[in-house]
């Protein structure tokens, strides 16, 4: 069994300057395809449900799911991650389904459309974060909201987005907020806003350093060198699934996405964690249309799933590569969940020390 928590993963990741992508998963086919990436690159793997996913497949369903997964690939850590939960029920029964760790997004109500303020976001994370840490639990935070800093609009198209057009100042993360936000709520791991945003439409144009800030995440990462910081919506939407796509009657009209070295870059000053799930989408289903397309008699749904797999095992794998993920599961030694309450309870795991140097 090699079930992880995000902070110590991320602790071996900040002392070994790594990030690891943390994929989204709702199905088998998904979860076989990133765990044979990670098999053959020797990384460690961050699995992430999001509210959508749960009641998709069913809580009973993913956590069999998990559990078959690390039976299947003992060697390998995984993290077992609710993505975007929006209270403290849901980050508290997904513990309950096993998962090490959770992220508490304040930055929406739960509404999951209304912009959150200060005293709501870091009131709700901070009593995640109380109650997660008594089980060993990991907890990721966010400030700033995630959005498009060429148009000002979220993207309520993932059921999860704020709604209308924010200013440029609520779509950056504020180094100072930031820093009293993590010493206030105690999180593990901050997700930051920077211009990125959910989807396949994040970009009309390569982005420059006016819609996608990177140069924000080294001023996080000065403020906070020993805070794990977390980039969503970072899928890169690559050209090559892109046209496979419309070849096969897809319409994805002109996109790009964040650049992977802009990523690597990132993953240079502080970036630990990093979000992706369009990207498995858009391949995996250019890979249907493209069966589909060629041989309009096939009815075998293995037909489309398996290659389907192999294009979302090829986008894993070429992540684990970039981001430095590659050949460091096997040095990980697994601490269990209740070692890390232990640690947590004795103060041993502030946001300032390291649960790696600590085993
Ligand atoms: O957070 C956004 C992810 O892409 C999950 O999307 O809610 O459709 O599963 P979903
Ligand atoms: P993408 O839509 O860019 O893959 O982002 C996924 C994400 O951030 C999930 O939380
Ligand atoms: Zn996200």
């Amino acid at each position: 069994m090699a079930r992880i928590t995000l902070r110590q993963l991320l602790d071996d990741a900040a002392e070994h300057s790594y990030g690891v992508p943390a994929f989204n998963i709702n199905n088998m086919e998904q979860g076989l395809a990133i765990l044979e990436a990670a098999r053959a690159t020797d990384a460690p793997v961050i699995l992430q449900a999001s509210r959508g996913a749960r009641s998709y497949a069913g809580d009973i369903m993913l956590a069999k799911m998990m559990e078959a997964l690390e039976v299947m690939y003992p060697e390998i850590p995984i993290c077992i991650h609710q993505d975007h939960g929006d209270t403290v029920a849901t980050c508290l029964s997904a513990i309950q389904n096993g998962f090490t760790s959770v992220m508490m997004d304040g930055s929406l109500e739960a509404d999951g459309k209304t912009p959150a303020d200060y005293t709501y976001n870091a009131g709700i994370t901070g009593e995640v974060s109380r109650l997660a840490h008594m089980v060993g639990a990991s907890v990721e935070g966010e400030l700033g909201c995630l959005g498009s800093l060429e148009t000002g609009g979220g993207e309520a198209e993932d059921g999860h987005g704020f709604e209308g057009t924010l200013d440029r100042a609520m779509l950056l993360t504020d180094p100072d907020e930031a820093a009293r936000f993590v010493a206030e709520t105690q999180v593990d791991a901050l997700a930051v806003a920077i211009g990125t945003s959910h989807g396949a439409y994040k970009f009309s144009k390569r982005p420059d350093g006016e819609v996608l800030a990177m140069d924000l995440i080294e001023r996080l990462h000065a403020k906070l060198p020993d805070t794990h910081l977390v980039m969503h919506g970072s899928s890169s939407v690559p050209e090559e699934w892109q046209a496979v796509f419309n070849a096969s009657g897809g319409e994805m009209r002109e996109t790009y996405g964040v650049p992977v070295e802009e990523i690597v870059r990132g993953i240079r000053h502080g970036v630990r964690k990093v979000n992706i799930d369009t990207d498995l989408r858009l391949a995996s289903t250019a890979e249907f249309r493209r069966v589909a397309q060629g041989s309009k008699s096939e009815f075998d749904p293995r037909k489309f799933l398996k290659p389907a797999m192999t294009a979302m095992t090829k986008v894993c794998t070429e992540r684990f590569e970039a981001f430095g993920t590659a050949g460091n599961a096997q040095r990980i030694r697994v601490i269990p969940m209740a070692d890390m309450a232990r640690r947590y309870a004795s103060g041993s795991l502030t946001t300032r020390s390291s649960a790696a140097r600590a085993a």
